[in-house]
């Protein structure tokens, strides 16, 4: 016996891990979801100003602009917040999976590679539109649709990494292949996750619009209601296409990794009949504020269905990895030796860095930029 495994997974380094697993599971879910926020807003956010500034090119359409606008100043840092809180989970993601993780992303190699160039092409991007617009003419369309289309790839090759590192099995066959460039093209899960993803990044991205309308509505009440309303149209309509790609998500799983949530597992089914029935009252919520002469407490319910609808399908997406690896015989590392000064350190650094950004956030929002109503729109 030479120790060789049988089971597909890789063996795990030989170091214990940092803190306990609960701690490392907690911050990567925490993380993920302020990424997946962030995220939304950029991908979201990008689709709807890009919609929005052709609609706006039609005169009397004021706060078609004034809307863009704001979406197009608040893009740049946006996306930095995307990036910072992508960073984080990476870093638990790694410790927990790494070797699974860091498989995949050799075995994707210069589609992975290409994260980063492309973040920075569509960083330039986000910053010409904020900072130069009067000047790109034409071009600023061109711009907006590409930077739109680098997300959208970006969000791909994350799809495909998330999904070929639950494939062990597929590990070998892939390298033995030879090549330096691999996606997961053949997964039947991929299409509908990454569609399913995008799309949610859309509705969310409506939701953004609407609480900025939120916001708004005391300092600019006709502003204020007409973004609340339009964001709610955007949410309510995509999300009720999105709800088709959730099932099909959910039926491309493989039948063990569906049969989690079908009762076996009460957690998964708990979290997976809650988001199903938060989502779909959210999106029944901004229906009607899409509608309403008065939408702000709809839209105020709305935001709180929606970060319910948030922390229950992120669980779900853990609980499809849990499944998924539960196949493959993967065992966690058991080794552990906490540094609890840098988790403590960590813990105090991340609060205090969620604070600041809040804050921040805030200070956007209510201050606005001189002229922004009738600023161009590229
Ligand atoms: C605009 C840029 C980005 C977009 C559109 C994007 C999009 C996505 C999407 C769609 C997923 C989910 C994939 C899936 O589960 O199938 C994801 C996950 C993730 N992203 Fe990003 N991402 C971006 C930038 C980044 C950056 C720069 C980092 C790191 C520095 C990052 C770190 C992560 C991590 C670690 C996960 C997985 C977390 C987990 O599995 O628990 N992202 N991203």
């Amino acid at each position: 016996m030479n120790g060789f495994p049988l089971s597909p997974v890789p063996f795990p380094d030989p170091v214990p891990q940092p803190a306990p697993a609960w701690i490392l599971w907690g911050l990567l879910v925490f993380t993920f979801m302020l990424h997946l926020l962030a995220m939304n807003f950029v991908v979201g956010g990008s689709v709807i100003g890009a919609v929005t500034a052709r609609l706006g090119r039609r005169a009397g359409r004021p706060h078609h602009m004034a809307l863009v606008r704001w979406l197009t100043d608040a893009m740049p840092i946006a996306l930095a917040a995307t990036i910072t809180f992508g960073v984080a989970p990476l870093l638990f993601l790694q410790v927990l999976y790494g070797r699974l993780f860091f498989t995949s992303s050799v075995l994707m190699g210069w589609f992975w590679f290409a994260v980063v160039p492309l973040v920075m092409v569509a960083y330039y991007g986000t910053y010409l539109l904020a900072f130069k617009s009067a000047s790109l003419g034409h071009w600023g369309s061109w711009i907006r649709w590409l930077t739109i289309f680098i997300f959208l790839v970006i969000g791909f090759i994350f799809a495909n990494n998330m999904s070929l590192m639950l494939r062990p099995d597929l590990f070998r066959a892939i390298y033995a292949d030879g090549g330096t460039a691999h996606g997961n093209f053949g997964d039947p899960t991929l299409w509908p996750r990454y569609l399913h993803l995008m799309l949610a990044a859309v509705a969310i991205g409506g939701m953004w619009v609407s609480g900025y309308g939120l916001i708004c509505r005391p300092r600019r009440p006709e502003f204020g209601e007409w973004a609340m309303r339009y964001g709610a149209r955007w949410f309510s309509g995509v999300t009720a296409v999105n709800l088709f790609m959730g099932f099909w998500f959910l039926f491309s799983l493989p039948g063990e990794t569906m049969a989690r949530f079908m009762g076996p597992v009460p957690v998964a089914t708990f979290v997976l009949g809650l988001g199903i029935f938060a989502g779909m009252t959210t999106m029944t919520l901004m229906f009607l504020a899409a509608n309403a002469p008065r939408p702000s407490p709809l839209v105020g319910c709305g935001i709180g269905g929606l970060l319910v609808t948030v922390v229950c399908m992120v669980l779900v997406r853990d609980q499809v990895r849990r499944g998924a690896l539960a196949t493959m015989n993967f065992e966690p590392v058991q080794w552990v030796e906490p540094q609890w000064f840098n988790i403590i350190l960590f813990l105090v650094l991340l609060v205090a860095g969620t604070l600041t950004v809040v804050w921040m956030v805030r200070a956007l929002v209510l201050a606005g930029r001189p002229g922004t109503e009738d600023g161009p729109v590229p």
